[in-house]
């Protein structure tokens, strides 16, 4: 490790904030050593707030129809091959009674964006499960809407939102999405989020095509400054039947540098150990964890979709990601010094 790395690392863990230049250059510059230093850090940091507990969401993906046709995503609007399936609402909720009966008490729906699920129907989808599960937290992943959608389902009860940025860097944002969507508009929606009250969580991929350490920079300031509850980042995985096929996959080690990095700019962040990097490298999701990250999304989808929400090739769903193997997953968290527990989860505040 370089002094000027060095000092920029002492500079991040005394003030949580950098400059661009400097996030760039810690990015670049970084090496075994530097994520060392970070690592420790953030692990003291996460252990102090967090203590060695690990948060479950229950992920159920609702439907994998979309009217965006992101140049990344395997669930892309053109992607004729893509199998498309809604759930009921009976299946939906019978993802719910086998997460809780299994012990989650925050449950996760996400889908493509899909006028099918119109707000009146998620309003009363989640008001019911509110009733059902008042000790249960629900996330919304359901992508852009306007102010007044948002608001209508927090008010039905939903708790917490996830919308990825993808990138905060506008020119990036347009490589790596068709025209109609904007930077502008996502970080409008984000901002929508935080001020109707939901807990609120962005992210963006690790490796995407076009990314730069210039352009993590970006993303790194702008989490810094946003200041999310939530922050949720995973390797970029090609998906053989989008634009992006051929591109490089992102890298697991890089992920987790930065995972360590936020952490220390937003000790308190809920910060997940995703499918993708689980997907991208072997004992990924315990390299997240050790890494700081705290929060993990088993699958709750029924069995019989989950191979459908392929939103990249090889997304792994039978293995301790599912939530049948919770078991498998509580033992390889104890193995590293971890434990899962049973609780909504939320972020602490102070
Ligand atoms: N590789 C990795 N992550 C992806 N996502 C979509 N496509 C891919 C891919 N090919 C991520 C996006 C999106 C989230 C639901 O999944 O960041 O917001």
């Amino acid at each position: 490790m370089t002094a000027e790395i060095k000092g920029i690392i002492d500079k991040l863990i005394s003030t949580r904030s950098l400059s661009l230049e400097e996030y760039e250059s810690l990015i670049a510059g970084r090496d075994n050593e530097a994520y060392a230093v970070l690592q420790k850090e953030a692990l003291r940091l996460r252990h102090g707030i967090y203590g060695n507990s690990v948060y479950i969401r229950g992920l159920i993906e609702i439907s994998n129809y979309c009217k965006n046709d992101c140049y990344y995503c395997g669930i892309r609007k053109s992607n004729k091959h893509c199998s498309r399936y809604r759930l009921t609402r009976d299946e939906i909720l019978s993802c719910c009674e086998n997460g809780y009966r299994l012990g989650f008490r925050t449950f996760v729906m996400q889908g493509g964006e899909d006028a099918y699920f119109s707000d009146d129907f998620m309003c009363a989808l989640i008001s019911d499960i509110k009733k059902m599960y008042p000790d249960c937290a629900v996330t919304l992943s359901l992508g852009e809407k306007s102010f007044d959608s948002y608001k209508r389902l927090f008010d039905a009860g939903a708790d917490r939102y996830l919308l990825r940025h993808e990138t905060a860097d506008s020119e990036h944002y347009s490589r790596l999405h068709p025209n109609r969507l904007t930077l502008e508009s996502r970080i409008r929606c984000l901002e929508s989020l935080k001020k109707i009250g939901f807990q609120v969580g962005c992210g963006m991929m690790v490796g995407s095509p076009f990314q730069t350490p210039g352009t993590l920079a970006v993303d790194l300031k702008f989490i810094e400054e946003f200041s999310p509850d939530m922050c949720g980042i995973g390797p970029f995985i090609p998906h053989k039947d989008t634009p992006f096929a051929n591109e490089e996959k992102g890298s697991a080690e890089l992920t987790c540098f930065l995972l360590a990095v936020i952490r220390i700019i937003k000790p308190n962040i809920l910060l997940p150990s995703t499918t993708a990097l689980g997907t991208a490298a072997s004992d990924g999701r315990e390299k997240g964890i050790l890494a700081s990250a705290n929060v993990v999304m088993p699958n709750l989808s029924p069995l019989t979709v989950r191979n459908k929400y392929e939103l990249y090739n090889n997304k792994l769903h039978t293995g301790a990601e599912s939530a049948e193997k919770l078991e498998a997953l509580k033992k390889k968290m104890k193995s590293i010094g971890y434990e899962i527990v049973c609780d909504r989860g939320d972020i602490k505040r102070n």
